[in-house]
This record gives structure tokens, C-alpha cells and sequence, in this order.
């Protein structure tokens, strides 16, 4: 059904608004996805229409419907190790160069997701920097989506998003699920510990 000119103020209200909150750009030809991510939202509210919805934000409404609209909106895509010699230059570039010589230091995942980034990190970190050999890191790992931040802070994964992870790295840095957990992996205490996870807008 073709887009009525209603429905194209509507979608510009999201856009912007999206824009505005986070600086994340849905560009035009995006209606399906914004129609389908937000249909949670308006059958939540019993909105039958996308217009109903936006009048319901356009009339001001809370914080809490925000955070949700962001939810939404927010594309979470990620895996352990994307993108993998982004680490190895983190360990083996970056890092030695900006310590020169010192043991304690900081790293920032800034936009996490559902935290496998900044648990790469740390698994990177553990190799190349360990505890026992008097090194002081901790990793912040942050994002604006309430939702992921959840799931980060969990740390429980299904077995098949461990499958770009180094073998033996899913026993050392994982314990493996049993009964009803069956077929998750879960990141071990030790890790957990030294990452702290925070929403923060970039913005
Ligand atoms: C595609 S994911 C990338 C995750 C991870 N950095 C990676 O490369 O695998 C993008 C993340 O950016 C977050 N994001 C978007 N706009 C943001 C903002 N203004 N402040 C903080 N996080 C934001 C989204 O919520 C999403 O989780």
C-alpha cells in the first residue's frame, strides 16, 4: 500500500526525533523498518495507527517512552571479535605506544551493544596484559540502548555466537550452561569484574 502523506509527516517526526536524541539517521525508504520496530510500542499503548503514536509523542510524553522509542530504534548488531585486526592493533599497536612504559590503564567500548565488543576487549587484554603480572586495566563499556546494556551486563550467550572465539577460549572465559541453560555460554565472574557497563548518549 503506497505511503499517504499523513504517514510521511509521521515517519519525518520519528526521523528527526531519532536524529535529534541520538544522532542516529533512519533515511527515507526506512517506513517498513520504523512501522515494524515501533508496533510493540503502539500495541502497548493500544495504538492501532503509527499517527496515533506519534501523537502520543508529539503531545509530550515521558522519559520512559523514549528510552523504549530509542530500544526500538537502536540497530544492535555485533559479534566477538568483529572485525578482529581492530584488536590485534589495539594490543599490539595502540596501546604499547600510548603507555609508554605504564602498567595501568583504561579502555572504552563506546557504543557496546549486547557487550561482546567490550568482552573481546577483555579477553585481548587478558592475553597480552595479565593481572598476575602487575597490570591494572578495566574496561567501561557503554551504549544508549537500555535494552542491550541488559543483555551485556547478563553476559549469557548461545552457543553459536561463541563460534568466531578461539576454541580454547570458550573454557577459559566462559562456563557452559547446564539443564535449562543448556546450549548458552556464560562469561566467567573474573571478566564480568572488569568490565562496568553505563548508559551514555554519545550525544
Ligand atoms: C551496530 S552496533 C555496534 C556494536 C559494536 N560497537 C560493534 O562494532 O560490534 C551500534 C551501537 O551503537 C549504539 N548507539 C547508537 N547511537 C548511539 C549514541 N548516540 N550513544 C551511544 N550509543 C549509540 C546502538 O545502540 C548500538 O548498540
Amino acid at each position: 500500500m503506497a505511503t499517504q502523506p499523513e504517514q510521511i509527516n509521521d515517519y519525518a517526526f520519528i526521523i528527526n526525533l531519532i536524529y535529534a536524541r541520538c544522532r542516529i539517521r533512519l533515511h527515507e525508504g526506512k517506513e517498513h523498518l520504523i512501522k515494524a520496530r515501533l508496533g510493540k510500542r503502539m500495541r502497548h499503548h493500544g495504538f492501532e495507527t503509527l499517527s496515533q503514536y506519534c501523537d502520543y509523542l508529539r503531545r509530550g510524553c515521558d522519559e520512559v517512552e523514549l528510552t523504549h522509542l530509542v530500544d526500538a530504534l537502536t540497530t544492535n548488531y555485533t559479534q566477538f571479535l568483529r572485525e578482529r585486526e581492530h584488536f590485534d592493533f589495539l594490543v599490539g599497536t595502540a596501546l604499547p605506544t600510548v603507555l609508554a612504559g605504564r602498567r595501568r590503564f583504561r579502555v572504552w567500548s563506546a557504543a557496546c551493544a549486547t557487550g561482546e565488543e567490550a568482552y573481546s576487549v577483555a579477553f585481548y587484554l587478558w592475553e597480552h596484559f595479565p593481572l598476575m603480572a602487575e597490570w591494572d586495566w578495566q574496561v567501561l563499556a557503554t551504549d544508549v540502548s537500555t535494552n542491550a546494556l541488559t543483555r551485556a551486563r547478563q553476559g549469557v550467550y548461545r552457543e553459536e555466537r561463541l563460534r568466531s572465539l578461539p576454541p580454547a577460549w570458550w573454557r577459559k572465559y566462559f562456563q557452559k550452561g547446564q539443564q535449562s541453560w543448556e546450549g548458552h555460554y556464560r562469561i566467567k565472574p573474573a571478566v564480568r569484574e572488569r568490565i562496568r557497563f553505563e548508559q551514555i548518549n554519545l550525544l
